[in-house]
């Protein structure tokens, strides 16, 4: 693990679930991490600073006017000092500190004047986390590329039972890990990227086609590559240059996409981002078909292809444990897209908005909506260089702080 020697900030809210930031400590230290403790005012009434100081080998901070603290290292240095900062546990008060820019406390300036990675472990009452102020909070911080790990589903110290607990710190450990190690976070993980439109034949001159450049899922292919995973892309016929770093399947058709898809796997991660033609030519003619002057034009049949995001998904040992797609579509995106989340199986969806006009197909900028199991989030209109870095470590922290992987 890339821990050894690093150092963690690691800010503990006030809540029941702050006993357990002490074995996140020992943990870490452990593992040769360097942890500042920073407690807040609410935290110091679950832990006391000696035993975290104790563990830590290191001061607690607590106090954002404290001159002593201020003379040795100032907030700003405090917050910059560390690789990674981590709030274990962070309550839903703390979280909408975060996500207003508040800071009253040191806790919350610190989170405020930071330029490191934030991992949140939140920890409450399931009816405060299922709050619709919680679940905004939640996320706009994500939107912001806050790295999340839980909470766990189970009973509450308050007896209710539900989402809530802090995660285990044992599964808070190789979260950190993920994110310390965050120029290859995806290293001894296999993608299968799908990419561009696909041609269905209609003679050996003729074909069925679409306007999908296929620059969106090339960049996506390129930035799971550059997070350290073994990218499989599987490419219809696009006027791309094959990304470096990877291996690139060149396909023409929805059924060689399908073959080629089946022969790269097993996966970790699968992105369906080709724009597949729903249908094939039935009995494709052999040779170029004529015109004459007496003809009527000839009637073509079309036959429904197979679907790889839903074939991908489905259950099975082969299933990569993250099936990504894309939904493009004309109105209703957000919901449109929940319900092809659904009908395909797979974890993710990214909907965007083709409608004439939007600039997006064949585009350089694509706004999403990310559907997940928890709700829908709405990503900004950017870069598609830069939707797929964004999806990458969103991706790579997902596997990070998902148990059993
Ligand atoms: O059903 P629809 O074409 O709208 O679904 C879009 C999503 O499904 C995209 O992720 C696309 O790559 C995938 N798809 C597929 N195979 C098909 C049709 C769509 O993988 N035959």
């Amino acid at each position: 693990m890339a821990l050894r020697g690093r150092r963690i900030l690691l800010i503990i809210a006030g809540g029941i679930a702050a006993y357990k930031a002490l074995e996140l400590v020992r943990l870490l230290r452990a593992e040769g991490v360097g942890v500042t403790p920073v407690l807040t005012r609410a935290g110091a009434a679950f832990v006391t600073p000696l035993a975290l100081q104790t563990l830590a080998e290191s001061p607690v901070y607590s106090d954002l006017f404290s001159l002593t603290d201020e003379a040795t290292i100032g907030h700003i240095q405090l917050s910059r000092a560390a690789d990674l900062v981590v709030v274990a546990p962070a309550t839903a008060d703390l979280m909408a500190k975060m996500a207003a820019g508040l800071a009253d406390d040191l806790a919350s300036t610190l989170l405020l004047a930071t330029d490191k990675r934030v991992l949140v472990a939140p920890a409450m009452n399931v009816r405060m986390w299922q709050h619709p102020a919680t679940v905004a909070n939640v996320a706009t911080l994500r939107a912001r590329g806050i790295a999340f790990i839980g909470p766990e589903a189970g009973e509450m110290a308050c007896h209710e039972y539900g989402p809530g607990r802090l995660a285990e710190p044992a599964a808070i450990l190789p979260a950190i890990a993920a994110l310390l190690e965050d120029e290859k976070p995806l290293a001894g993980r296999h993608a299968i990227v799908t990419s561009g439109p696909t041609h269905e034949p209609i003679d050996p001159v003729r074909y069925l086609a679409n306007r999908s450049s296929g620059r969106q899922g090339h960049a996506i292919a390129a930035a799971l590559a550059d997070l350290g995973a073994r990218v499989t892309l599987v490419s219809g016929p696009v006027a791309l240059p094959d990304p470096p770093g990877l291996t690139t399947s060149h396909v023409e058709t929805a059924s060689e996409m399908l073959a080629a898809v089946r022969a790269a796997l097993p996966a970790d991660i699968a992105v369906c981002a080709a724009a597949v033609a729903d249908w094939r030519v039935e009995g494709i003619a052999g040779q170029k078909m004529k015109k004459t002057a007496s003809d009527t034009p000839p009637a073509l049949r079309l036959a429904p292809n197979p679907d790889i995001l839903a074939t991908l998904a489905a259950p099975g040992p082969d299933r990569p444990r993250l099936v990504i797609g894309f939904a493009a579509e004309t109105e209703h995106v957000a919901q449109h897209a929940g319900e092809k989340r659904r009908r395909k199986g797979c974890d993710w969806i990214l909907a965007n908005d083709v409608s004439p006009g939007s600039g997006i197909m064949g585009g350089a900028e694509n706004a999403v909506f990310l559907i997940t199991d928890e709700g829908a989030e709405t990503w900004p209109r950017m870069p598609k260089e830069a939707l797929a870095r964004r999806l990458a470590a969103r991706i790579a922290a997902t596997l990070a702080a998902r148990p059993g992987n």
